[in-house]
Protein backbone atom coordinates (compact mmCIF):
# COMPACT_ATOMS: atom_id res chain seq x y z
CA UNK A 1 0.00 0.00 0.00
CA UNK A 2 1.01 3.50 -0.46
CA UNK A 3 -0.53 4.53 2.76
CA UNK A 4 1.26 3.53 5.88
CA UNK A 5 1.60 4.05 9.71
CA UNK A 6 4.72 4.62 11.70
CA UNK A 7 4.39 4.04 15.37
CA UNK A 8 7.61 5.24 16.18
CA UNK A 9 6.26 7.81 17.67
CA UNK A 10 3.89 6.50 19.39
CA UNK A 11 5.36 3.16 21.07
CA UNK A 12 6.89 4.80 24.44
CA UNK A 13 3.02 5.70 25.35
CA UNK A 14 1.60 1.97 24.66
CA UNK A 15 2.70 -1.11 25.69
CA UNK A 16 3.43 -4.46 22.96
CA UNK A 17 0.61 -6.41 25.28
CA UNK A 18 -2.12 -3.52 24.88
CA UNK A 19 -1.29 -3.93 20.93
CA UNK A 20 -1.09 -7.43 21.26
CA UNK A 21 -4.55 -7.86 23.44
CA UNK A 22 -5.91 -5.37 20.45
CA UNK A 23 -5.80 -7.51 17.98
CA UNK A 24 -8.48 -10.31 18.91
CA UNK A 25 -11.07 -6.93 19.18
CA UNK A 26 -9.99 -5.61 15.98
CA UNK A 27 -10.22 -8.76 13.81
CA UNK A 28 -13.52 -9.42 15.61
CA UNK A 29 -14.65 -5.77 14.43
CA UNK A 30 -13.66 -6.43 10.90
CA UNK A 31 -15.30 -9.78 10.59
CA UNK A 32 -18.31 -7.56 11.69
CA UNK A 33 -17.26 -4.89 9.06
CA UNK A 34 -17.16 -8.05 6.45
CA UNK A 35 -20.18 -10.77 7.51
CA UNK A 36 -22.73 -7.79 7.78
CA UNK A 37 -22.80 -8.83 11.39
CA UNK A 38 -22.80 -5.71 13.43
CA UNK A 39 -24.51 -2.96 14.33
CA UNK A 40 -26.15 -0.75 11.67
CA UNK A 41 -25.24 -3.39 9.17
CA UNK A 42 -27.80 -1.78 6.38
CA UNK A 43 -25.30 0.61 6.11
CA UNK A 44 -22.44 -1.48 4.80
CA UNK A 45 -23.05 -0.50 1.08
CA UNK A 46 -19.33 1.76 1.29
CA UNK A 47 -17.25 -1.42 2.16
CA UNK A 48 -17.52 -2.85 -1.61
CA UNK A 49 -18.27 0.34 -3.79
CA UNK A 50 -14.84 0.61 -4.86
CA UNK A 51 -15.42 -2.61 -6.96
CA UNK A 52 -19.25 -2.72 -7.30
CA UNK A 53 -20.25 0.69 -8.11
CA UNK A 54 -22.33 1.19 -10.85
CA UNK A 55 -20.93 1.64 -13.89
CA UNK A 56 -23.38 2.98 -16.24
CA UNK A 57 -24.06 5.71 -13.14
CA UNK A 58 -20.16 6.34 -13.27
CA UNK A 59 -20.78 6.78 -17.40
CA UNK A 60 -23.03 9.34 -16.71
CA UNK A 61 -21.36 11.71 -14.05
CA UNK A 62 -18.27 11.85 -16.14
CA UNK A 63 -20.83 13.06 -19.08
CA UNK A 64 -22.62 15.57 -16.48
CA UNK A 65 -19.17 17.17 -15.50
CA UNK A 66 -18.13 17.81 -18.72
CA UNK A 67 -21.84 18.83 -19.40
CA UNK A 68 -21.61 21.17 -16.55
CA UNK A 69 -18.05 22.38 -18.05
CA UNK A 70 -19.58 23.50 -21.11
CA UNK A 71 -22.71 25.50 -20.12
CA UNK A 72 -21.19 27.25 -16.56
CA UNK A 73 -19.03 29.28 -14.68
CA UNK A 74 -20.01 28.33 -11.52
CA UNK A 75 -20.65 24.92 -10.17
CA UNK A 76 -23.06 25.78 -7.13
CA UNK A 77 -23.36 22.48 -4.81
CA UNK A 78 -25.86 22.01 -2.01
CA UNK A 79 -25.31 20.00 0.56
CA UNK A 80 -24.54 20.03 4.27
CA UNK A 81 -22.86 17.18 6.63
CA UNK A 82 -21.85 14.04 4.42
CA UNK A 83 -23.79 15.47 1.35
CA UNK A 84 -20.83 18.01 0.66
CA UNK A 85 -17.60 17.67 2.66
CA UNK A 86 -16.08 14.86 0.82
CA UNK A 87 -16.73 16.24 -2.64
CA UNK A 88 -14.99 19.80 -1.22
CA UNK A 89 -12.63 18.20 0.59
CA UNK A 90 -10.99 15.69 -2.63
CA UNK A 91 -11.34 19.13 -4.94
CA UNK A 92 -9.31 21.24 -2.50
CA UNK A 93 -6.21 18.35 -1.68
CA UNK A 94 -5.74 17.52 -5.01
CA UNK A 95 -6.64 20.63 -6.89
CA UNK A 96 -6.28 23.48 -3.89
CA UNK A 97 -7.56 25.21 -1.44
CA UNK A 98 -7.61 27.71 -3.72
CA UNK A 99 -9.09 25.74 -6.60
CA UNK A 100 -11.88 28.92 -7.33
CA UNK A 101 -9.14 31.37 -8.15
CA UNK A 102 -6.40 28.71 -10.03
CA UNK A 103 -6.92 29.49 -13.99
CA UNK A 104 -7.93 26.44 -15.48
CA UNK A 105 -10.70 25.17 -17.68
CA UNK A 106 -13.17 23.59 -15.05
CA UNK A 107 -15.98 25.46 -13.59
CA UNK A 108 -15.58 27.47 -10.10
CA UNK A 109 -17.00 25.39 -7.60
CA UNK A 110 -19.04 27.07 -4.85
CA UNK A 111 -20.85 25.16 -1.43
CA UNK A 112 -23.89 26.13 -0.21
CA UNK A 113 -26.77 25.11 1.85
CA UNK A 114 -23.98 23.78 4.62
CA UNK A 115 -25.43 26.59 6.95
CA UNK A 116 -28.64 29.07 7.25
CA UNK A 117 -26.15 32.04 7.23
CA UNK A 118 -27.95 34.66 5.14
CA UNK A 119 -24.76 36.87 4.67
CA UNK A 120 -23.05 33.31 2.94
CA UNK A 121 -25.99 32.75 0.89
CA UNK A 122 -26.00 36.30 -0.04
CA UNK A 123 -22.48 36.76 -1.28
CA UNK A 124 -22.23 33.35 -3.13
CA UNK A 125 -25.51 35.03 -4.98
CA UNK A 126 -23.20 38.13 -5.71
CA UNK A 127 -20.54 36.20 -6.74
CA UNK A 128 -22.97 33.86 -9.62
CA UNK A 129 -24.00 37.86 -10.80
CA UNK A 130 -23.47 38.06 -14.54
CA UNK A 131 -21.92 34.85 -14.98
CA UNK A 132 -23.58 30.93 -16.16
CA UNK A 133 -24.33 28.75 -13.09
CA UNK A 134 -25.30 24.94 -12.68
CA UNK A 135 -26.72 23.61 -9.07
CA UNK A 136 -26.59 20.19 -7.78
CA UNK A 137 -28.00 19.52 -5.08
CA UNK A 138 -27.34 16.58 -2.77
CA UNK A 139 -29.48 15.88 -0.41
CA UNK A 140 -30.54 11.48 0.66
CA UNK A 141 -33.63 12.22 2.34
CA UNK A 142 -34.09 15.51 0.65
CA UNK A 143 -35.70 17.15 3.48
CA UNK A 144 -32.43 18.92 5.42
CA UNK A 145 -33.48 22.32 6.04
CA UNK A 146 -30.03 24.16 5.28
CA UNK A 147 -29.70 22.54 1.82
CA UNK A 148 -33.66 23.07 1.15
CA UNK A 149 -33.52 26.52 2.08
CA UNK A 150 -30.32 27.23 -0.64
CA UNK A 151 -31.76 24.84 -3.77
CA UNK A 152 -35.19 26.95 -3.14
CA UNK A 153 -33.39 30.27 -3.96
CA UNK A 154 -30.85 28.58 -6.26
CA UNK A 155 -34.25 27.27 -8.30
CA UNK A 156 -35.71 30.56 -8.59
CA UNK A 157 -32.54 32.26 -9.74
CA UNK A 158 -31.82 30.01 -12.30
CA UNK A 159 -35.72 29.94 -13.42
CA UNK A 160 -35.38 33.30 -13.69
CA UNK A 161 -32.59 33.75 -16.13
CA UNK A 162 -32.93 30.98 -17.62
CA UNK A 163 -36.95 29.93 -17.75
CA UNK A 164 -38.14 26.31 -16.48
CA UNK A 165 -36.66 24.61 -19.63
CA UNK A 166 -33.11 25.97 -19.39
CA UNK A 167 -33.06 25.83 -15.18
CA UNK A 168 -34.27 21.96 -16.28
CA UNK A 169 -30.64 21.58 -18.03
CA UNK A 170 -28.79 23.10 -15.44
CA UNK A 171 -29.65 21.28 -12.32
CA UNK A 172 -28.54 17.89 -11.26
CA UNK A 173 -30.16 16.61 -8.10
CA UNK A 174 -27.90 13.62 -6.10
CA UNK A 175 -30.12 11.79 -4.08
CA UNK A 176 -32.21 8.54 -3.01
CA UNK A 177 -33.15 6.05 -5.32
CA UNK A 178 -36.34 5.81 -5.35
CA UNK A 179 -38.32 7.64 -2.32
CA UNK A 180 -38.18 11.26 -0.95
CA UNK A 181 -39.31 14.21 -1.44
CA UNK A 182 -36.32 15.69 -3.71
CA UNK A 183 -36.34 12.12 -6.18
CA UNK A 184 -39.98 12.47 -6.61
CA UNK A 185 -39.93 16.52 -6.74
CA UNK A 186 -36.86 16.22 -9.51
CA UNK A 187 -38.29 13.07 -11.74
CA UNK A 188 -41.91 15.87 -11.52
CA UNK A 189 -39.10 18.98 -13.04
CA UNK A 190 -37.29 16.41 -15.58
CA UNK A 191 -33.55 17.22 -13.65
CA UNK A 192 -30.94 14.66 -14.19
CA UNK A 193 -30.77 12.35 -10.97
CA UNK A 194 -28.06 10.90 -9.59
CA UNK A 195 -28.22 8.06 -6.68
CA UNK A 196 -27.07 7.70 -2.78
CA UNK A 197 -27.56 4.02 -2.18
CA UNK A 198 -29.90 3.89 0.29
CA UNK A 199 -27.06 1.14 2.51
CA UNK A 200 -24.69 4.20 1.94
CA UNK A 201 -24.98 6.86 4.76
CA UNK A 202 -24.12 10.43 4.02
CA UNK A 203 -20.31 10.48 6.00
CA UNK A 204 -19.68 7.32 3.72
CA UNK A 205 -20.79 8.68 0.42
CA UNK A 206 -17.56 10.25 -1.13
CA UNK A 207 -17.08 7.83 -3.30
CA UNK A 208 -21.05 7.72 -4.97
CA UNK A 209 -22.48 9.99 -6.85
CA UNK A 210 -22.74 12.58 -3.80
CA UNK A 211 -18.63 13.40 -3.73
CA UNK A 212 -17.80 11.95 -7.93
CA UNK A 213 -19.65 14.66 -9.88
CA UNK A 214 -18.58 17.76 -8.23
CA UNK A 215 -14.93 16.23 -8.33
CA UNK A 216 -15.05 15.38 -11.84
CA UNK A 217 -16.67 18.60 -12.73
CA UNK A 218 -13.64 20.28 -11.00
CA UNK A 219 -11.19 18.16 -13.47
CA UNK A 220 -10.32 15.12 -11.15
CA UNK A 221 -9.90 11.98 -12.45
CA UNK A 222 -12.22 9.97 -10.72
CA UNK A 223 -11.28 6.30 -12.28
CA UNK A 224 -7.90 7.02 -10.04
CA UNK A 225 -9.45 7.95 -6.98
CA UNK A 226 -11.90 4.38 -7.58
CA UNK A 227 -8.74 2.78 -8.19
CA UNK A 228 -6.61 3.87 -4.78
CA UNK A 229 -10.19 3.01 -3.11
CA UNK A 230 -10.29 -0.33 -4.13
CA UNK A 231 -6.77 -1.26 -4.09
CA UNK A 232 -6.95 0.11 -0.27
CA UNK A 233 -10.05 -2.56 0.64
CA UNK A 234 -8.10 -5.53 -1.39
CA UNK A 235 -5.60 -5.29 1.20
CA UNK A 236 -7.14 -3.90 4.27
CA UNK A 237 -10.39 -6.57 4.48
CA UNK A 238 -7.91 -9.34 4.27
CA UNK A 239 -4.51 -8.85 5.78
CA UNK A 240 -4.02 -10.24 9.28
CA UNK A 241 -4.19 -7.50 12.45
CA UNK A 242 0.14 -7.80 12.25
CA UNK A 243 0.43 -6.45 8.71
CA UNK A 244 -2.87 -4.40 8.53
CA UNK A 245 -2.19 -0.22 9.16
CA UNK A 246 -6.23 0.43 9.22
CA UNK A 247 -6.70 -2.26 12.29
CA UNK A 248 -3.78 -0.96 13.69
CA UNK A 249 -4.92 2.79 13.67
CA UNK A 250 -8.07 1.98 15.16
CA UNK A 251 -6.43 -0.05 17.09
CA UNK A 252 -4.09 2.59 19.02
CA UNK A 253 -6.64 5.12 18.96
CA UNK A 254 -8.51 2.72 21.70
CA UNK A 255 -5.77 2.20 23.56
CA UNK A 256 -5.00 5.76 23.95
CA UNK A 257 -8.63 6.20 24.68
CA UNK A 258 -8.71 3.68 27.29
CA UNK A 259 -5.28 5.78 28.53
CA UNK A 260 -7.72 8.88 29.04
CA UNK A 261 -6.56 10.10 25.68
CA UNK A 262 -9.61 11.69 24.90
CA UNK A 263 -9.25 13.90 21.96
CA UNK A 264 -7.56 13.56 19.00
CA UNK A 265 -5.85 16.41 16.74
CA UNK A 266 -5.82 15.08 12.76
CA UNK A 267 -2.73 17.10 12.07
CA UNK A 268 -1.54 18.03 8.42
CA UNK A 269 1.23 20.59 7.02
CA UNK A 270 -0.63 21.48 3.81
CA UNK A 271 -3.61 24.12 3.97
CA UNK A 272 -5.21 22.03 1.43
CA UNK A 273 -5.76 19.27 3.55
CA UNK A 274 -7.86 21.42 6.10
CA UNK A 275 -10.81 20.47 4.08
CA UNK A 276 -9.96 16.30 4.28
CA UNK A 277 -9.60 17.09 8.33
CA UNK A 278 -13.13 18.15 8.06
CA UNK A 279 -14.29 15.24 6.70
CA UNK A 280 -12.38 13.22 8.70
CA UNK A 281 -14.01 15.19 11.84
CA UNK A 282 -17.50 14.34 10.65
CA UNK A 283 -16.36 10.31 9.92
CA UNK A 284 -15.09 9.83 13.18
CA UNK A 285 -17.02 12.46 15.01
CA UNK A 286 -20.74 10.86 14.09
CA UNK A 287 -19.73 7.40 13.48
CA UNK A 288 -18.24 7.19 17.30
CA UNK A 289 -19.48 10.25 19.25
CA UNK A 290 -23.05 8.48 21.45
CA UNK A 291 -23.65 6.65 24.42
CA UNK A 292 -21.39 8.95 26.53
CA UNK A 293 -18.44 7.83 24.60
CA UNK A 294 -15.79 8.59 21.86
CA UNK A 295 -12.66 10.32 21.56
CA UNK A 296 -13.24 13.84 20.60
CA UNK A 297 -12.25 14.43 16.46
CA UNK A 298 -10.32 18.24 16.03
CA UNK A 299 -7.87 19.62 13.81
CA UNK A 300 -4.81 21.27 12.68
CA UNK A 301 -2.87 23.09 9.82
CA UNK A 302 0.90 22.94 10.52
CA UNK A 303 3.12 24.93 10.57
CA UNK A 304 0.61 27.70 11.03
CA UNK A 305 -1.30 26.46 14.03
CA UNK A 306 1.32 26.25 15.73
CA UNK A 307 1.66 29.80 16.22
CA UNK A 308 -1.95 29.57 17.74
CA UNK A 309 -2.71 25.99 19.48
CA UNK A 310 1.22 24.90 19.36
CA UNK A 311 1.28 26.08 23.40
CA UNK A 312 -1.58 23.95 23.65
CA UNK A 313 -0.65 21.05 22.21
CA UNK A 314 3.11 21.45 23.93
CA UNK A 315 2.00 22.22 27.38
CA UNK A 316 -1.66 22.42 28.13
CA UNK A 317 -4.34 19.66 29.44
CA UNK A 318 -2.81 16.28 28.72
CA UNK A 319 -6.03 14.71 27.00
CA UNK A 320 -4.70 14.80 23.53
CA UNK A 321 -3.16 12.59 21.20
CA UNK A 322 -1.98 13.48 17.55
CA UNK A 323 -2.81 11.69 14.00
CA UNK A 324 -0.25 13.06 11.52
CA UNK A 325 -0.86 12.89 7.81
CA UNK A 326 2.81 12.67 6.09
CA UNK A 327 2.24 13.60 2.78
CA UNK A 328 5.97 13.00 1.67
CA UNK A 329 5.67 15.46 -2.09
CA UNK A 330 3.58 18.28 -2.29
CA UNK A 331 3.79 18.20 -5.92
CA UNK A 332 5.13 21.72 -6.07
CA UNK A 333 8.48 23.27 -5.76
CA UNK A 334 9.65 26.21 -4.38
CA UNK A 335 13.22 27.12 -3.39
CA UNK A 336 14.51 29.59 -0.40
CA UNK A 337 16.33 32.18 -2.92
CA UNK A 338 19.44 33.48 -1.89
CA UNK A 339 20.38 36.97 -0.64
CA UNK A 340 23.80 38.33 -0.42
CA UNK A 341 23.18 40.79 2.43
CA UNK A 342 21.36 38.34 4.27
CA UNK A 343 19.47 40.35 6.85
CA UNK A 344 17.18 38.36 7.70
CA UNK A 345 19.84 35.82 8.47
CA UNK A 346 17.94 33.01 6.57
CA UNK A 347 20.83 31.99 4.08
CA UNK A 348 21.39 28.72 6.00
CA UNK A 349 18.67 27.49 3.76
CA UNK A 350 18.71 29.33 0.78
CA UNK A 351 18.57 27.08 -2.20
CA UNK A 352 16.33 24.21 -0.13
CA UNK A 353 13.20 23.51 -1.10
CA UNK A 354 10.25 24.35 0.74
CA UNK A 355 9.01 20.23 1.11
CA UNK A 356 12.01 19.86 2.71
CA UNK A 357 11.84 22.48 5.55
CA UNK A 358 8.51 21.81 6.05
CA UNK A 359 8.86 17.95 6.76
CA UNK A 360 11.74 19.34 9.20
CA UNK A 361 9.51 21.54 11.31
CA UNK A 362 7.37 18.17 10.93
CA UNK A 363 10.27 16.42 12.56
CA UNK A 364 11.05 18.95 14.94
CA UNK A 365 7.34 19.48 16.20
CA UNK A 366 6.90 15.29 16.95
CA UNK A 367 10.11 15.49 18.66
CA UNK A 368 8.90 18.56 21.04
CA UNK A 369 5.43 17.29 21.40
CA UNK A 370 6.25 13.62 22.67
CA UNK A 371 8.86 15.30 24.99
CA UNK A 372 5.82 17.34 26.17
CA UNK A 373 3.77 13.60 26.33
CA UNK A 374 1.47 13.58 23.70
CA UNK A 375 1.20 10.58 21.70
CA UNK A 376 1.62 11.08 17.78
CA UNK A 377 0.52 8.46 15.43
CA UNK A 378 1.53 9.41 11.77
CA UNK A 379 0.29 8.07 8.30
CA UNK A 380 2.20 8.72 5.55
CA UNK A 381 0.90 8.76 1.74
CA UNK A 382 3.63 9.36 -1.23
CA UNK A 383 1.34 12.53 -2.68
CA UNK A 384 -1.72 14.10 -3.09
CA UNK A 385 -2.75 12.03 -6.53
CA UNK A 386 -6.01 10.71 -6.74
CA UNK A 387 -5.21 7.25 -6.37
CA UNK A 388 -3.02 7.96 -2.89
CA UNK A 389 -6.00 10.09 -1.62
CA UNK A 390 -8.79 7.02 -2.78
CA UNK A 391 -6.55 4.75 -0.61
CA UNK A 392 -6.19 6.97 2.29
CA UNK A 393 -10.23 7.93 2.36
CA UNK A 394 -10.89 3.70 2.26
CA UNK A 395 -8.25 3.45 4.85
CA UNK A 396 -10.09 6.38 7.19
CA UNK A 397 -14.17 5.25 6.61
CA UNK A 398 -12.77 1.21 7.48
CA UNK A 399 -10.71 2.21 10.43
CA UNK A 400 -13.65 4.32 11.73
CA UNK A 401 -16.28 1.24 11.45
CA UNK A 402 -13.44 -1.31 12.99
CA UNK A 403 -13.14 1.80 15.68
CA UNK A 404 -16.48 2.25 16.37
CA UNK A 405 -17.12 -1.98 16.70
CA UNK A 406 -14.09 -1.75 19.08
CA UNK A 407 -15.50 0.97 21.56
CA UNK A 408 -18.87 -1.21 21.11
CA UNK A 409 -21.26 1.41 19.28
CA UNK A 410 -22.86 1.51 16.10
CA UNK A 411 -21.09 3.73 13.88
CA UNK A 412 -23.62 4.05 11.51
CA UNK A 413 -26.36 6.03 13.01
CA UNK A 414 -26.50 9.25 13.99
CA UNK A 415 -29.50 9.91 16.83
CA UNK A 416 -27.94 13.19 18.05
CA UNK A 417 -27.99 15.19 14.83
CA UNK A 418 -31.93 15.21 15.66
CA UNK A 419 -31.90 17.01 18.73
CA UNK A 420 -31.40 20.55 17.62
CA UNK A 421 -33.73 20.34 14.55
CA UNK A 422 -36.83 18.98 16.65
CA UNK A 423 -36.33 22.62 18.85
CA UNK A 424 -35.74 24.28 15.57
CA UNK A 425 -38.97 23.18 14.01
CA UNK A 426 -40.65 23.79 17.11
CA UNK A 427 -39.76 27.17 17.36
CA UNK A 428 -39.87 27.95 13.76
CA UNK A 429 -43.91 26.44 14.27
CA UNK A 430 -43.20 24.15 11.51
CA UNK A 431 -46.76 21.75 11.46
CA UNK A 432 -46.80 18.78 13.67
CA UNK A 433 -44.10 20.81 16.15
CA UNK A 434 -46.10 24.02 17.01
CA UNK A 435 -47.18 22.88 20.67
CA UNK A 436 -43.92 21.56 21.53
CA UNK A 437 -43.02 24.87 20.64
CA UNK A 438 -44.86 27.19 23.26
CA UNK A 439 -43.24 24.70 26.11
CA UNK A 440 -39.90 25.44 24.54
CA UNK A 441 -40.72 29.32 24.73
CA UNK A 442 -41.82 29.24 28.27
CA UNK A 443 -38.77 27.22 28.92
CA UNK A 444 -36.03 29.80 27.36
CA UNK A 445 -38.64 32.76 29.19
CA UNK A 446 -37.92 30.99 32.78
CA UNK A 447 -33.99 31.07 32.19
O1 LIG B 1 -23.58 11.80 7.50
C1 LIG B 1 -24.76 12.07 7.57
O2 LIG B 1 -25.64 11.20 7.56
C2 LIG B 1 -25.22 13.50 7.64
O3 LIG B 1 -24.17 14.39 7.74
C3 LIG B 1 -26.00 13.86 6.40
O4 LIG B 1 -25.17 13.69 5.28
C4 LIG B 1 -26.48 15.28 6.47
O5 LIG B 1 -27.26 15.47 7.61
C5 LIG B 1 -27.30 15.64 5.25
O6 LIG B 1 -28.37 14.76 5.08
P1 LIG B 1 -29.13 14.67 3.71
O7 LIG B 1 -28.18 14.18 2.69
O8 LIG B 1 -30.26 13.72 3.96
O9 LIG B 1 -29.63 16.07 3.39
Amino acid sequence: MSVSLEEKFVRQFVSQHEIDYMSGAAESALSAVKNKSGAGSDFLGWVDLPEEYDREEFARIKLAAEKIGNMCDVLVVIGIGGSYLGARAVIEYVKSNNYNALKKKTPDIYFAGNSISAAALSDLLSICEGRDVCVNVVSKSGTTTEPAIAFRVFRELLEKKYGIDGARERIFATTDKARGTLKSFADKMGYETFVVPDDVGGRYSVLTAVGLLPIAAAGIDIDALMNGAAEARNHYLNAPYAENDCLKYAALRNILYRRGKGTEILVSYEPSAQMLSEWWKQLFGESEGKDGKGIYPSSVVFSTDLHSLGQFIQDGSRNLFETVIDIKNSGASVKVPHDPADTDGLNFIAGCELDEINHTAMLGTLLAHTDGGVPNIIIETPDKSEKSLGELIYFFELSCAVSGYISGVNPFNQPGVEGYKKNMFALLGKPGYAEAGDALRERIGKL
